[in-house]
């Protein structure tokens, strides 16, 4: 059996971000970050557009308080106000930590960090390094992981959570390179796995994007909080989904319409293009469905729309946003500089998540906490983006609740002596579940039943809901789920053998993407992301709640828990 003092689960962000801390807070705690890919490749590296922090530096009007308010007001009023407060007072603060450790902002000419206008902020507040913001903050964190000893088994995939008694105890691991299963036990274990964008078949997100820590979370029977609410993204590049930064409409590109419109101008005339999110992509989906789509040949009813970036001239596309140019080159062959670009919504983002208090802790319950069990970042729900994330405010997130989860951890396991785990069942069990694979004579290909499965989820969970289209989803998804008990593996070796990852993940897909529907049914209202056609009204007597998602083989059991408000009284929500 290994053993550490604190053991994070995912190498992004939130997860380096909290390691980091802990090493300041105690350098003398034995800290490992356990991460199915190489830290660096961390689904984190490729956020784009920037982070969000009430800095001043373009605009001195800005404040803690107008960014609070416009990500509870983003939120569709059901983000927890107090998770929002520390989030916006402690911006500003990580974000001058963050140059501290190296990370390389663009600058204004007086030498400040710039700072860019986003969709639904009121104030030019999000700071960024050109369109690779994720990347620049990444790179610095996992240099700080090596310059703080922390140790890192990476391409290890955890397949268990071990909670006993509402403690959280250790994980069983599977090492892709040989097959090696083993158990290690912590004081500790903090999840930051990231989302599941892989839940649906058109994403932004990496391969790797597949839920497996709230899958893990739901499996050992926590609950997950909001999964209901769904961020799609209103510009993934056509087809492939790939992100379009919103950077790109901050610094002032425009979407139009196959008639050649500026059609937000219907949707949300105060903010146009740098509306929130869920209403510019139901924008979107809007004029595709009404036949104001365009075609690959440029003519009327296709299924995308155009970002057209033609009048910010080259020096300006090069220089702000040099990634997007790239992508759009790369990808569909079309120069931005000369041509607008094809986009339409693409699954971006999970609002909800395993729900923790503010110092990153693990509910147990609508009121109880899991002992030595901390969340952070996409995999949480603390909740500060309630039914609508703002763009450039989840890397804060990441950065804010990493680095208060790593301080509450270090205080944790204070005197704590690491938990008496019995190791031979669960290694015993883990091997069956390998070896069962492998054995496995089924008749479906994993990549055949992960297709049936995200396209289900993206036909009847998308932009926009109804009952009637989301329970035939969940029936589908029910025959899927039966399916999955005959799939087989081509590759029966134990080297390097990422077909078994592969039916972990999809199991981990198949879990979190019924949790989604079953939620999804289960609020009938209209709010944020979630746009359900049968209830387009916000309800807030019934629904200004947080949906908990118990999972279990026979069922999922949906129940509710109070908002926290404490600043912002919920009003109607307009731009
Ligand atoms: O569009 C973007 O660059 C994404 C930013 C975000 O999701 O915060």
């Amino acid at each position: 059996m290994l053993e550490h003092d604190i053991i994070i689960v995912g190498g992004g962000l939130a997860g380096c971000r909290a390691a980091v801390e802990i090493a300041r807070k105690n350098p003398s705690l034995d800290v490992a970050v356990v991460a199915k890919t190489h830290p660096i490749r961390s689904h984190s590296v490729a956020a784009q557009g920037g982070i969000a922090a009430s800095l001043q530096n373009v605009d001195p009007e800005d404040s803690w308080k107008a960014h609070a308010f416009d990500t509870v007001k983003g939120s569709d009023y059901l983000a927890d106000q107090d998770a929002v407060e520390i989030l916006a007072k402690e911006a500003p603060d990580v974000i001058i930590d963050l140059e501290h450790l190296g990370v390389l902002f663009s600058r204004l000419p007086d030498g400040r960090i710039a700072q860019r206008p986003f969709g639904g902020h009121s104030h030019n507040r999000t700071c960024y390094a050109a369109d690779k913001t994720g990347h620049a903050i990444l790179h610095e964190l996992v240099n700080n992981l090596q310059r703080n000893g922390v140790k890192v088994y990476q391409e290890w995939y955890v397949m268990r959570l071990i909670l006993e008694e509402g403690q959280a105890k250790g994980l069983v691991m599977y090492h892709i390179l040989d097959g090696e299963i083993v158990l290690l036990r912590a004081k500790a274990i903090m999840l930051a796995t990231g989302g599941y964008g892989r839940v649906f078949n058109t994403t932004s997100n990496d391969y790797a994007s597949t839920g497996d820590g709230l899958a893990m979370a739901a499996m050992a029977g926590l609950p997950l909080q909001d999964m209901e609410f769904v961020q799609f993204h209103p510009t993934g590049l056509y087809p492939a989904g790939v992100l379009i930064s919103e950077a790109v409409r901050g610094e002032g590109a425009y979407l139009i319409n196959s008639d050649g419109d500026r059609f937000m101008a219907n949707y949300a005339p105060s903010r146009m293009e740098l509306a929130p999110r869920d209403i510019t992509s139901r924008a979107i989906t809007l004029e595709i469905r009404a036949g104001r789509g365009i075609n690959m040949d440029g003519s009327a009813g296709g299924p995308f729309i155009y970002l057209d970036l033609r009048h910010m001239g080259r020096e300006k596309i090069m220089s702000k946003v040099p990634f997007a140019w790239e992508e759009a080159h790369r990808l569909v062959g079309i120069d931005a500089v000369n041509k607008p670009m094809p986009v339409r919504p693409t699954a971006h983002y999970s609002m909800g998540g395993i729900p923790t208090n503010t110092d990153g802790r693990v509910l147990a319950s609508a009121d109880g906490l899991v002992d030595g069990l901390f969340a952070a970042g996409e995999c949480a729900c603390v909740s500060v983006h309630g039914a609508n994330r703002l763009g450039s405010n989840s890397l804060l997130e990441c950065v804010v609740y990493g680095r208060r989860t790593g301080a509450a951890m270090a205080e944790f396991v204070e005197g704590r002596k690491l938990p008496d785990v019995e190791e031979d069942g669960y290694l015993e069990e883990a091997r069956k579940q390998i070896q069962g694979l492998l054995d496995r004579s089924g008749e479906y290909r994993i990549d055949f039943l992960r297709q049936q499965f995200q396209d289900a989820m993206t036909e009847h969970c998308g932009v926009f809901r109804s009952q009637d289209v989301m329970q035939q989803g969940l029936e589908k998804l029910e025959q899927l789920q039966e399916q999955y008990q005959q799939v087989y593996l081509d590759d029966k070796g134990k080297s390097w053998n990422t077909e078994i990852i592969e039916a972990l993940e999809l199991r981990s897909i198949i879990v979190v993407g019924e949790t989604i529907l079953s939620s999804a049914l289960s609020r009938q209202e209209s709010r944020g992301a979630h746009s359900r056609e049968d209830f387009p009204q916000r309800n807030d007597e019934r629904f200004l709640q947080h949906s908990l998602a118990y999972y279990s083989l026979a069922g999922i059991d949906i129940s509710y828990r109070p908002v926290a408000i404490t600043m912002f009284e919920p009003q109607e929500r307009k731009y």
